[in-house]
């Protein structure tokens, strides 16, 4: 059973460090990778609540609900002040994609300065999900700032990155290279504005019938504002913007949180897992998952509050996938 707010713990009782994360699903088994943010809230110099680099968290499950903790596979370093992933550092929003070319499990996440000013990609890299992953370096994926990214793997094994760039004033979605570990010649602007505050970020993408779809979140740092969700015939547009996806009472705050990935569920066409963070910005620790059911219908996704529930709310789906173990 799903209880969104509320404190989730692993298979060892302890709660779950895993924020601003995405889910890897690999030969029956999920992976969860995320922020492990297990440390003090303190003010940084730039004024923004921060806690240092513990690390990348990986859990694993078979059902989606109970998650064993995998432990720290990207850890913080700790004696290189310079260091990307030093502690005083910024690692957020870490995805995984396998990489069936390599055979090789490839981690991508915004690495940044307190501050927010260095704006990068890293990348790591690991031969077995559970890691440990070894960490690339980071860079200006087309040249330019990057700060909140989400990966996308498409049927064909063609993998994107969707990122906020141009302190997000656009989103940059560009074709990663085979190996998935840099960025290609292709890619477009898309959601572009001059304001920066009107910028989106936290994007999360999915398919559906065909059609990708991009749902993101405002600009308003840990406070929670309205989602919104965009449909496009190819991940490089053209984007119609659909609005707001979440409905019923506290749709305008995204249920007080903002999302973080999208996860097809297993056995049902049409039924998606929308992931969330409850961001607690006086405790980052204790920030919440919001995990909610996302349905489609004619083409238009829908996100509804629930305060506890579980796979019976697809039972409904008429649209299983044929042979499929019926999550
Ligand atoms: C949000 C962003 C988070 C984190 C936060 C810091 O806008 O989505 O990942 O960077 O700002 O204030």
């Amino acid at each position: 059973m799903f209880a969104p707010g509320s404190i989730w713990n692993d298979t060892d009782d302890q709660p779950i460090q895993a924020h601003g994360g995405g889910i890897l699903y690999d030969q029956g088994v999920y992976y969860w990778f995320g922020e492990n943010k297990n440390g003090p809230t303190f003010l940084s110099p730039a004024g923004l609540e921060r806690v240092d680099i513990v690390g990348i968290s990986c859990y694993s499950s078979s059902d989606l609900v109970h998650w064993r903790n995998e432990g720290i596979v990207l850890p913080a370093v700790v004696d290189q002040p310079e260091h990307d992933l030093h502690a005083g550092k910024v690692v957020e929003r870490p995805k995984v994609l396998y990489n069936a070319r390599t055979r090789t499990y490839v981690m991508w996440f915004h690495v940044d300065t307190y501050d927010y000013t260095y704006a990068r990609a890293g990348v790591a890299i690991s031969d077995r999900a559970t890691g440990p992953y070894h960490y690339l370096g980071s860079f200006a994926p087309c040249g330019t700032d990057c700060r909140d990214l989400t990966i996308f793997q498409d049927d064909d094994g063609i993998a994107y990155i969707v990122f906020a760039s141009e302190w997000n004033r656009n989103l940059t979605i560009a074709q990663l290279t085979d190996d998935y570990r840099s960025t290609g010649p292709a890619f477009i602007k898309a959601f572009s504005t001059p304001h920066r505050s009107k910028g989106r970020e936290a994007p999360a993408v999915f398919k559906n019938n065909g059609y990708y779809y991009l749902i993101t979140s405002g600009c308003t740092g840990w406070a929670a504002n309205a989602a919104e969700c965009a449909v496009a015939p190819s991940l490089f547009g053209p984007w119609q913007v659909l609005g707001n996806p979440c409905t019923g009472q506290q749709a305008e705050c995204t249920f007080d949180s903002q999302g973080t990935f999208v996860l097809p569920v297993s056995g049902y066409e049409g039924e998606f897992l929308f992931l969330a963070d409850r961001w607690n910005p006086s405790n980052l620790s204790d920030s919440r998952y919001v995990w909610l059911p996302l349905r489609m219908h004619a083409g238009i996704p829908s996100i509804t509050w629930h305060k506890t529930w579980d796979f019976s709310v697809f039972r409904d789906s008429q649209k299983r996938f044929p042979g499929s173990e019926g999550k």
